[in-house]
């Protein structure tokens, strides 16, 4: 049976690939997911969260939990706010929503590979907008020079994953100015380091921002995001994430109810998590420009280094790196042609995994002669 032509040439991403090539000996430096253990509060709250009743909640999300996303912010919880499965449907949703064949979508380059792949699902193209080492900074007059009448939609990635690069206030201001409708994918805002990130959210009536709680509170499994927007924005997105999910599973609603319930906990978690990807920034840092002998920027936000490495085919080197090694790293091209000669080193690891993996990698280039 011939699948559906909005599927041709969608595989299964770079990142399953190389995770594909673990074995119990490889050190994955290639994951995106936190290494951080659930305390004994958080567990208790998932106890008391799972002996809650289990039928559908409204679509947009349970009223409590929508009035606790909304405060602070400029949105109406009643219509200006939706629940998702995760951040990635509430991608979905948003694509669904506005999306449509002949449209092009700006995306950055290098960035998180379901921008272009939602993109090419609903027929439309991806038009990269290029950062630029080492900052990777983006360069909002470059961007504006993209835009055409067929641009629908601007995705902006604060903090980035694979780059951790942070977009300061000036610089969504003027994204936002440009009037077309930008989406902001915040899901590692909570991952700073010297000072919070900004966000888009409020930033203007063409803006959805989107984010959750995979990355701040490890719950990646649990499927748990939500997207901020106008009235107007968000009735369409509603509609796509209702016949996506229905709603989000209500066990991790009320878990997150009552994290943000509990302020003086979660905020003691956010910064205990915080000093936790410190330390493997540190280690992850030290390692680099040691054995691999480059420097890096450190990484403003999220928990990835984006490292050049030794003029080699990012592909190859990932791969027989993960085979010959036993090291899993993120071939850059995974998220963008400007991705090519860098890999992407993710310090969601223990210390001693970050150094020894980082080591091996070093090692292994000295015996090619890299
Ligand atoms: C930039 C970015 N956006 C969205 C997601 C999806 O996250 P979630 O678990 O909330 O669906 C990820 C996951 O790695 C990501 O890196």
């Amino acid at each position: 049976m011939k699948s559906a032509d909005r599927l041709d040439g969608i595989e299964l991403s770079l990142i399953r690939q190389i995770n594909a090539l673990a074995t119990p000996l490889s050190v994955n430096l290639g994951i995106g997911e936190p290494n951080v253990v659930p305390d004994e509060r958080l567990r208790e709250m998932a106890r008391r969260a799972a002996t809650l009743p289990w039928q559908y909640s409204a679509n947009a999300g349970t009223a409590a939990l929508r009035k606790k996303l909304c405060d602070g912010t400029p949105y109406d919880p009643k219509s200006e706010v939706c629940v998702t499965a995760g951040t990635q449907e509430g991608l979905f949703s948003i694509f669904t929503a506005f999306v449509n064949p002949g449209d092009e979508v700006l995306i950055p380059d290098p960035g998180f590979l379901s921008y272009a792949t939602l993109a090419k699902m609903c027929g439309a193209t991806a038009v990269r907008y290029t950062l630029e080492p080492p900052d990777w900074h983006i360069d909002v007059d470059a961007l504006e020079k993209k835009i055409t009448p067929k641009t629908k939609l601007i995705i902006v990635n604060t903090p980035s994953n694979p780059l951790g690069a942070v977009a300061d206030r000036a610089t969504l201001a003027r994204i936002a100015a440009t009037g077309r409708l930008v989406v902001s994918d915040e899901v590692y805002r909570e991952i700073w380091y010297d000072a919070p990130p900004a966000s888009m959210l409020g930033l203007g009536d063409n803006v959805l921002t989107l984010s959750g709680l995979s990355k701040s509170h490890a719950m990646t499994g649990l499927r748990l995001g939500w997207i901020h927007g106008r009235e107007a924005l968000m009735k369409p997105v509603i509609t796509a994430h209702q016949y996506v999910a229905t709603c989000a599973s209500v066990f991790s609603q009320a878990l997150a109810e009552m994290i943000l319930d509990d302020r003086a906990w979660n905020e003691a978690w956010l910064a205990s998590v915080r000093a936790q990807f410190a330390q493997q920034r540190e280690a992850a840092m030290y390692a680099i420009q040691h054995e691999l002998e480059v420097q890096i920027a450190p990484p403003e936000g999220a928990f990835y280094a984006f490292t050049p490495v030794p003029a080699c085919e990012s592909i190859a080197f990932a791969k027989t790196l993960a085979t010959d090694a036993a090291v899993l790293v993120i071939p850059g091209v995974a998220f963008g042609p400007q991705g090519q000669g860098f890999v992407r080193i993710s310090f969601a690891a223990p210390v001693e995994l970050i150094t020894s993996g980082i080591e091996r990698m070093g090692r292994w280039l000295r015996t090619q002669g890299r």
